[in-house]
């Protein structure tokens, strides 16, 4: 295992949708709906986080992390790589790239490798929150 974290740029832009497609319901919690490549495209190219990398292994895309404005940590890795420390070690390379006092994850309840994973990674639960969509 040789894992790098590479800045996002535009060559990503295809591997980061792609990736996009593999999250369901459970996982999600900012994206219901797929966006269209153009869309996607937009978002990427707004500066919505920090930092946002794509996490490398032996020089193939594997996944993505990023750490927002108000220091949250998202990561997502390819299905066929999860459960080989690469997730480990990615969170201690963008926490040790990007030294904060405190760091958040929003993870859904219903996801609950992630759960054991950021506990297992010394994360502590501190709320819950709850939402009420309307439809207008
Ligand atoms: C959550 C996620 C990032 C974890 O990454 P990961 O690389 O699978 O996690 P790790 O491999 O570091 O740890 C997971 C398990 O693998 C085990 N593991 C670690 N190194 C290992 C190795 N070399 N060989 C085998 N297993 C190993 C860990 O002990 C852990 O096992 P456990 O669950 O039985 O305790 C990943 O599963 C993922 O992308 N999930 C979907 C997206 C998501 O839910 N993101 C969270 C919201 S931000």
């Amino acid at each position: 295992m040789n894992i790098i974290l590479k800045t996002v740029s535009k060559q990503d832009h295809k591997f980061l949708y792609d990736l996009l497609k593999e999250r369901n319901e459970k996982i999600n919690i900012s994206h219901k709906k797929m966006p269209t490549f153009k869309n996607h495209e937009k978002f990427v190219m707004s500066k919505p986080y920090k930092k946002w990398y794509i996490i490398m292994n032996e020089k193939e895309k594997v996944g993505s992390i990023y750490l927002s404005k108000f220091n949250e940590i998202g990561i997502f890795l390819k299905k066929n790589i999860r459960g080989q420390g690469i997730g480990q070690k990615s969170l201690e390379m963008i926490v040790e790239k990007n030294p904060e006092k405190r760091y958040l994850a929003n993870i859904n309840p219903q996801n609950h490798k992630s759960i054991k994973f950021f506990k297992n990674n010394n994360f502590k639960i501190i709320q819950y929150t709850y939402e009420l969509i309307k439809n207008k």
